[in-house]
């Protein structure tokens, strides 16, 4: 298939001109004005911007969590996932306690082959360090092309690691040119103060936002900063939420770190004032929790002044049945939220529309630094010859109302539910095939591919 996508401004991380882009079967094969090719296939791209694919690299599909599983699968979420123009995601590999990696690889695997309609990647979660993990982290990056390790400092009993298997895998990871990324909260702190709030009857969603406050979060930024830098291997903070978190990797960049930060749509468009609602405050329930408008203007400026490098969604959905689970106690509702379909709109609308980041820093925090720092560059995160022909036709201008009947994500509710957005994903190639044109997905499961990625050493 040959592809053509006329008069559109092509825009990259570095810069943003006039041009054609000509595709062939997967890849980019040429970029520049009035280009002389006949294609099978031709899109006008007058008055739109021409963008690499999106990447979101915080996705959890499918996955078991808080006695349930998240309620879009590959299929659903990859699907959704390209209507808002994102075309590759990296999910998350949870290894059981007491369990292997291979095992938890394995499962992953038959979640996804033959489903995913986007491309995909894992990072691996490392539940249980140990000499044996030790061993099977060198062959995920080796064998397997996993290179980013995921590591929790809370949800105790089910997912977190001490201090002293944490600094262990950094030290294996370090030498093996991979990259440990972290969920950075004090889960002690935060394990005392959700029994302190059911002791009291505190049982609404209010409360899942006041037994996590800023300090749990600023404090295990902070403490995973100062491991990386005794054990010199290079981080990545995931949905980082907030201003004091935020000063933590400040800090940590005067010692010249490699510490990467990803904040979330949320964190950047929604606020704590959402728990009020009693129980509706239930579909903003995640981890950590939606803060403050000072935080969200902390976290634009850190996109701006390169300490947050990533726009991400944690997207983490469940059905509002699911979210029922704790309609009496606020530590019952399975956390996370619906997002993966609107990170792109709402990055462009709240970001490029208001003023607040400019063109270029849009491409590079909802696509080029993810495959950057997650050893894809160039073959994703850039529209450049030779790299995948991943292309989203995006119209700057298009008003849309953001709403569960239009959404393609498998859950009942929207966060966003009317919410007036300027700036929409129009059609959209994923390595050199249309997936979405006129608002309809014309790929199939299975389309999907997983992209073995390459060590963060030799990319950062
Ligand atoms: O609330 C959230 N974030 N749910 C998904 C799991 C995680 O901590 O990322
Ligand atoms: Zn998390
Ligand atoms: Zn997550």
């Amino acid at each position: 298939m040959s592809v053509l996508i006329k008069n559109g401004t092509v825009v990259n991380a570095s810069e943003h001109y006039k041009a054609d882009i000509y595709t062939e079967g997967e890849k980019i094969v040429a970029i520049g004005k009035n280009l002389p090719y006949d294609a099978e296939k031709v899109i006008d791209a007058t008055d739109k911007l021409v963008i690499p694919g999106g990447i979101d690299p915080h996705v959890h599909l499918d996955m078991p969590f808080m006695g349930t599983f998240s309620s879009d699968d590959y299929e659903t979420g990859t699907r959704a996932a390209l209507f808002g123009g994102t075309t590759m995601v990296i999910d998350f590999i949870l290894q059981t306690q007491g369990d292997t990696l291979h095992n938890a690889l394995t499962t992953w695997q038959k979640k996804s082959e033959g489903k995913a309609i986007g491309d995909y990647s894992y990072h691996m979660a490392v539940t249980d360090f140990n000499d044996n993990t030790a061993k099977e982290v060198v062959q995920m990056i080796e064998e397997q092309g996993i290179t980013s390790f995921k590591t929790f400092m809370a949800y105790k009993g089910a997912l977190m690691i001490d201090d002293g298997q944490m600094v262990q895998l950094m030290k294996v990871v370090k030498e093996n040119g991979g990259l440990v990324t972290v969920h950075a909260t004090n889960g002690d702190m935060i394990d005392s103060l959700i029994a302190k709030n059911r002791a009291l009857g505190n049982l609404s969603p209010l409360y899942h936002y006041l037994s996590q406050p800023e300090v749990t979060e600023a404090e295990a930024s902070a403490r995973f900063a100062d491991m990386l830098h005794y054990t010199d291997c290079p981080g990545y903070i995931v949905h980082m939420t907030c201003e004091g978190a935020l000063n933590a990797v400040r800090h940590a960049t005067k010692r010249n770190q490699k510490v990467f930060v990803e904040t979330c749509s949320q964190y950047l468009m929604l606020d704590a004032s959402l728990y009020e609602n009693d129980f509706e405050g239930a579909k903003v329930v995640m981890s950590p929790p939606l803060r403050e408008k000072k935080d969200q203007e902390a976290l634009w400026s850190g996109i701006n002044q390169g300490l947050v490098q990533v726009v991400g969604t944690d997207h983490c959905p469940f059905m509002w049945d699911q979210k029922l689970m704790g309609k009496d106690d606020f530590s019952k509702i399975p956390n996370g939220h619906p997002a993966i379909e609107h990170r792109m709109d709402l990055t462009f609308s709240e970001g490029v529309n208001k003023g607040k980041i400019s063109l270029t820093k849009f491409v590079e925090v909802t696509s080029t630094n993810a495959a950057k720092i997650f050893g894809m560059y160039p073959r994703k995160g850039c529209l450049a010859v030779g790299a995948d022909a991943d292309i989203v036709v995006f119209d700057p201008n298009k008003e849309h109302t953001i709403s569960v009947n239009t959404h393609h994500m498998n859950v009942d509710y929207s966060a966003y539910e009317g919410w007036e957005a300027k700036g929409k994903t129009e059609t959209v190639l994923l390595r050199g095939k249309v997936a979405i044109e006129n608002n309809e997905c014309l790929l199939k499961p299975g389309y999907g591919q997983f992209i073995k990625r390459g060590k963060t050493s030799k990319i950062i």
